[in-house]
């Protein structure tokens, strides 16, 4: 089995963005531990990030011949993006989302997701742990 670990725009600077908010793990580090949770399940994983919208709809797309499960943090996105729902909604395996900060804790603007509507799942606030959690999650989702 396969699951892509989608991220979205600003995530590739992650490590040296607002570490207050995003901690000091970069999305390498959150990779390896992913690659280590669902190497356990023998499972194995993609992680992908781009900082265009349209980017990570044509990797749904993708997703939908090769990828088994999808875990997403969609970032800034995830309170505008109805393509991105829509794509989401194309694919028929399970969907996680994750926000390493508590959006719900945040400005009002980032209270709502869009994706969420979609998602099996959502894990906010648990910081880049999150990830790795979800990953566990997968594991179950895909037996
Ligand atoms: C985020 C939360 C979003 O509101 C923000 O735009 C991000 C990251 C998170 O992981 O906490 O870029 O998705």
């Amino acid at each position: 089995k396969l699951v892509y670990i989608l991220n979205g725009p600003n995530l590739n600077l992650l490590g040296k963005r607002q570490p207050e908010i995003y901690g000091h793990d970069t999305l390498d580090d959150i990779e390896a531990n992913c690659r280590d949770v669902a190497g356990s399940f023998g499972i194995d994983c993609e992680l992908y990030q781009t900082n265009s919208e349209g980017g990570i709809v044509d990797k749904i797309h993708e997703a939908r011949d090769t990828a088994d499960g999808i875990i997403i943090n969609p970032a800034a996105y995830s309170h505008t993006s109805v393509a991105l729902l829509d794509a989401l909604n194309t694919f028929e395996g399970p969907v996680l989302e994750v926000h390493i900060s508590n959006i719900h804790k945040r400005e009002s603007f980032r209270h709502h997701s869009y994706v969420s509507t979609r998602a099996d799942g959502v894990i906010a606030g648990f910081g880049t742990a999150g990830y790795a959690l979800a990953m566990r999650h997968m594991a179950t989702l895909l037996e």
